[in-house]
């Protein structure tokens, strides 16, 4: 059976690379094998597709034949074998039914304030003219705006939360913890090990936090309350063990990678002045207050965002394994290949993105690109829950730092790309020197 060329690099080799340094490994073998290569790692034969014809054939199965969840298993010691990510077929659809409605476009609009207000305190608790990460922030407000949305919380319990959840990631964003030979427990004094100690920390709290609100029937308008009222099909609540599950997934999957997307929007913004000033342009004629509905509709803002999560993809590819031999674009591929749409190859072909490497968000103005050229989000069955509040949340943080603080990049030496488990992140967090803070005015009610 022919298949699609792939390199003479040992599969240790091919891993050191992909954990090492993704993108530049990808530009690699797609600038020697041609559009679609393999890719031998030592947990999967990987053949990477990123023709728009070719992702647009993998996104329209119905998730029976190619298989997310037993591609995402590499994950299953952080997020748990009954998340959302490890499940295929009929179980993955019962579990989208239930997690679906709090992401629903329209229910934003309720968690905007609170997006607005983590930034505000975040930009006055920046160091004035001192080299500090752009990132630390943005992790904070996302991990804080998704900790509140989720649970509702505020005061000590949000604290105690956000700091459990900073812990268990600190443990479990280290790349090789993705290998499954590295997912041994040898004691607390193994990376691994360390990491089962502060998860089974945070299920105690969790748990608790579940069962409590079980006894009082305690309901309000964040997502934990309506999992817990939600029901299948055959009118089944979700057990302790599947919420614990999808709350850690909401929680992981909800934040970094909001983070890493708003420091790179602010990484290419820092180098583009002009473009920085017709953005701060845009979000003053709205006024020094604007409700979370004026900052959605503010278009340069939409595609500066966009372009962002286009130009260095926050996650570079999503991937299936066959359930069966399936011919994906041309090529008759075994059952258990792993197909891989490379996100981050698809957004640099000049088809779709005329001088791809430039960041130019005006090449998003008016224009709704394909969902098989531009999915950051990843796309079919299986796109991402996330991707209404991560768009929406991304327009609240970076307007309100635009309009409010005049940052610089404190180094000159280039800006590199850093892998943090599954993401790719902006070398050194991206270090920034605020120069000026605006105060913040909160518009007064008309009497
Ligand atoms: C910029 C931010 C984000 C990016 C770039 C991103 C990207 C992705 C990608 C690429 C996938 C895989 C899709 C596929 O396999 O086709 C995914 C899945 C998922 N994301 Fe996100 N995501 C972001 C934010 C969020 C947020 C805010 C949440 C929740 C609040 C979230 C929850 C999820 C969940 C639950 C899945 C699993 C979906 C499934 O398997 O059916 N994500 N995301």
């Amino acid at each position: 059976m022919r298949s699609p060329p792939g390199p003479r690099d040992s599969a240790a080799w091919s891993t050191w690379q992909w954990l090492r340094a993704p993108y530049p490994y990808l530009d690699g073998l797609s600038r020697d094998l041609g559009e679609t290569f393999r890719m031998r790692l030592l947990s999967f034969d990987l053949v990477v597709f990123s023709n728009p014809e070719h992702v647009k054939e993998v996104f329209l199965d119905d998730g029976d034949t190619l298989e997310a969840g037993r591609f995402n298993t590499t994950l299953a010691p952080l997020l748990g074998d009954r998340s959302v990510l490890m499940a295929d077929g009929r179980a993955h659809r019962r579990k989208r039914k239930l997690l679906l409605p709090p992401f629903h476009g329209e229910r934003m609009q309720v968690y905007g304030r609170t997006m607005l207000d983590e930034t505000d305190a975040a930009i006055d608790s920046m160091p004035h003219g001192e080299p500090c990460s752009f990132h630390e922030p943005m992790q904070d407000i996302t991990l804080r705006v998704i900790v509140r949305t989720v649970f509702g919380f505020e005061g000590r319990p949000l604290e105690e939360m956000v700091e459990r959840t900073k812990r268990l990631l600190e443990r479990g964003m280290w790349p090789p913890l993705l290998l499954p030979f590295m997912q041994v427990d040898l004691g607390r004094l193994t990376p691994y090990g360390r990491f089962r100690r502060a998860r089974t920390d945070y299920d105690e709290l969790l748990y608790a936090e579940i069962r409590r609100r079980r006894r009082d029937g305690t309901r309000g308008p964040d997502v934990l309350s309506l999992l817990l009222d939600a029901r299948d099909d055959d009118g089944e609540p979700m057990s302790d063990e599947e919420l614990r599950d999808e709350l850690v997934t909401l929680l992981v999957a909800g934040h970094e990678t909001t983070a890493t997307g708003l420091t790179w929007a602010m990484r290419w913004l820092l180098e583009a002045p002009e473009l920085l000033g017709e953005l701060r342009a845009e979000l003053d004629a709205i006024g020094p207050d604007p409700a979370p509905e004026a900052i959605a509709k503010c278009e340069l803002l939409d595609a500066t965002v966009r372009e962002a999560l286009r130009l260095v993809p926050v996650i570079p590819i999503v991937g299936r394994v066959l359930a069966k031999d399936h011919r994906v674009g041309g090529w008759d591929l075994q059952k258990g290949t792993v197909v891989v749409c490379s996100i981050y190859l698809a957004h640099r072909r000049p088809e779709a993105f005329p001088d791809p490497m430039r960041f130019d968000p005006r090449r998003f103005l008016g224009k709704k690109l394909s969902a098989h050229e531009f999915f950051p989000f990843g796309g079919g069955v299986r796109r991402c829950i996330g991707m209404a509040f991560a768009l929406y949340e991304m327009k609240m943080v970076l307007a309100r730092v635009v309009a409010r603080a005049e940052l610089a990049l404190a180094d000159a030496r280039p800006v590199g790309m850093v892998r943090r488990s599954i993401t790719i992140t902006p070398s050194d967090g991206l270090r920034v020197v605020l120069r000026r803070r605006r105060p913040f005015v909160r518009a007064r009610l008309a009497s």
